[in-house]
């Protein structure tokens, strides 16, 4: 009987002792402590938006060449008819969807037809620098047309309306209107 009390005295004993899982609460905290010591990211100096339009412009200079007359023949001219198309909602619309997706087919436009393709551009770029480039292309090849600039809400606006378009498809949503010299 004396054995059987001292060895409930024992267990009794042992839940009662004091573990070092007291200890714990002091551990957490220092863990959970936030993070503030760390240093802030380098940030590269924004360009303005001008400057940035002028820097994603170079991409196309190879193609459309940098005062956008393009190439007779073989790639469409920048610096006429895009006056036209940024007038209106669908021509917006199709500025935005040619950077995004490409174009691809038979580009009949008012200095020539081309049946060319060209990829799309904007792979890496944000909403922002699409409109600065499309409004590099409106303000220095059309200094003298008074033109509502692209937005980077308008721009991912289209963007997200249409989704990933094959270049086929993006040309036929070009306005038959637009790009034409003759038809100003
Ligand atoms: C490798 C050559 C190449 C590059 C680089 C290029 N393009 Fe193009 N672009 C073309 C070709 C080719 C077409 C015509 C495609 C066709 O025939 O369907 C075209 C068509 C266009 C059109 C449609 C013109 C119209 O009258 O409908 C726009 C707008 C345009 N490009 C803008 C740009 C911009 C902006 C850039 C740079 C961000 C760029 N392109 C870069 C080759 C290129």
């Amino acid at each position: 009987m004396r054995v059987l009390f001292l060895s409930v005295f024992l267990v009794l004993a042992a839940c009662g002792a004091p573990s070092d899982e007291v200890e714990a609460p002091a551990q957490t905290e220092i863990l959970a402590k936030p993070i503030t010591a760390l240093p802030a990211p380098v940030k590269k100096p924004s360009l303005s938006p001008q400057a940035n339009g002028k820097k994603f412009y170079k991409k196309c200079i190879a193609c459309h060449l940098g005062d956008g007359a393009g190439v007779p023949g073989a790639f469409p001219s920048l610096n006429s008819g895009m006056d036209v198309l940024a007038s209106t909602e669908e021509g917006r619309t199709y500025l935005v969807l040619v950077i995004y997706n490409g174009l691809r087919g038979t580009l009949e436009t008012g200095n020539g037809t081309y049946r060319g393709t060209m990829v799309r551009q904007a792979g890496g770029k944000s909403p922002a620098d699409v409109a600065d480039v499309l409004n590099h292309i409106l303000n220095d090849f059309y200094p003298d047309k008074d033109l509502q600039a692209f937005s980077a809400e308008e721009v991912k606006s289209i963007n997200e309306t249409h989704g990933r378009l094959r270049g086929d498809k993006v040309l036929a949503l070009r306005p038959k209107v637009g790009g034409s010299k003759a038809g100003e």
